[in-house]
């Protein structure tokens, strides 16, 4: 384990049971039309990357980076659009995907988006749901593999100033590492 680790949440093989199940179920909803997948940088990008070999489709794939900025409890904070698709959705099936689903901020402003440009649908698949966090809206994750709580967790492409992206494992930081 990471010297700036409190504890393990998930382990390597929790998350590679948990993205395969992921996989299957997304496999067997979308067999009839396969979705765009459109992966939220940076934090997605590595459960972007082993989901879409667990899925069983011939998907398309792009991305987008979107910065929120604003209070959590705020609903008016404003998403900047960064990055955006290089991809027509419209008429398509569109299946966002984040690894963490906190204030909603960020994925209330995409979803809305990408409806707005007349997707025939747009799912959300989160790695992780901070299901204690206050939201901004009613948006829920359509399929996610872990629940969390209210801790600071990094690992599997989640940061903290950037670090710790590249841990194979999700963890609790301890708190000496964030608390300056
Ligand atoms: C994080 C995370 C989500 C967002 C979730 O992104 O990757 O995109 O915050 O929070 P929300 O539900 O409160 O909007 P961040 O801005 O830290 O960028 P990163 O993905 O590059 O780490």
């Amino acid at each position: 384990m990471h010297a700036d680790a409190e504890r393990i949440l998930f382990s390597e093989e929790e998350i590679k049971n948990a993205v395969k199940a992921l996989g299957k179920r997304i496999t067997e909803d979308y067999m009839d039309e396969p979705p765009i997948i459109v992966g939220i940088l940076k934090g997605s990008f590595i459960f972007m990357s082993d989901l879409v070999r667990e899925i069983g489709l011939n998907c398309d794939i792009d991305f987008m980076i979107a910065k929120s900025y604003g209070s959590a409890t705020v609903s008016s904070g404003t998403v900047n659009i960064v990055k955006d698709l290089d991809t027509d959705i419209s008429g398509r099936h569109v299946l966002i995907v984040e690894d963490i689903l906190d204030t909603a901020r960020t994925l209330t402003a995409v979803k809305d988006l990408l409806m707005d440009r007349s997707a025939k649908s747009v799912k959300i698949a989160a790695l992780l749901d901070k299901v204690t966090a206050e939201r901004v809206s009613d948006l829920k994750a359509d399929y996610r593999c872990f629940e969390v709580g209210n801790e600071f967790v990094v690992g599997y492409g989640l940061d903290f100033a950037e670090k710790y992206r590249g841990l194979k494992y999700i963890c609790v930081l301890r708190p000496e590492i964030y608390e300056h």
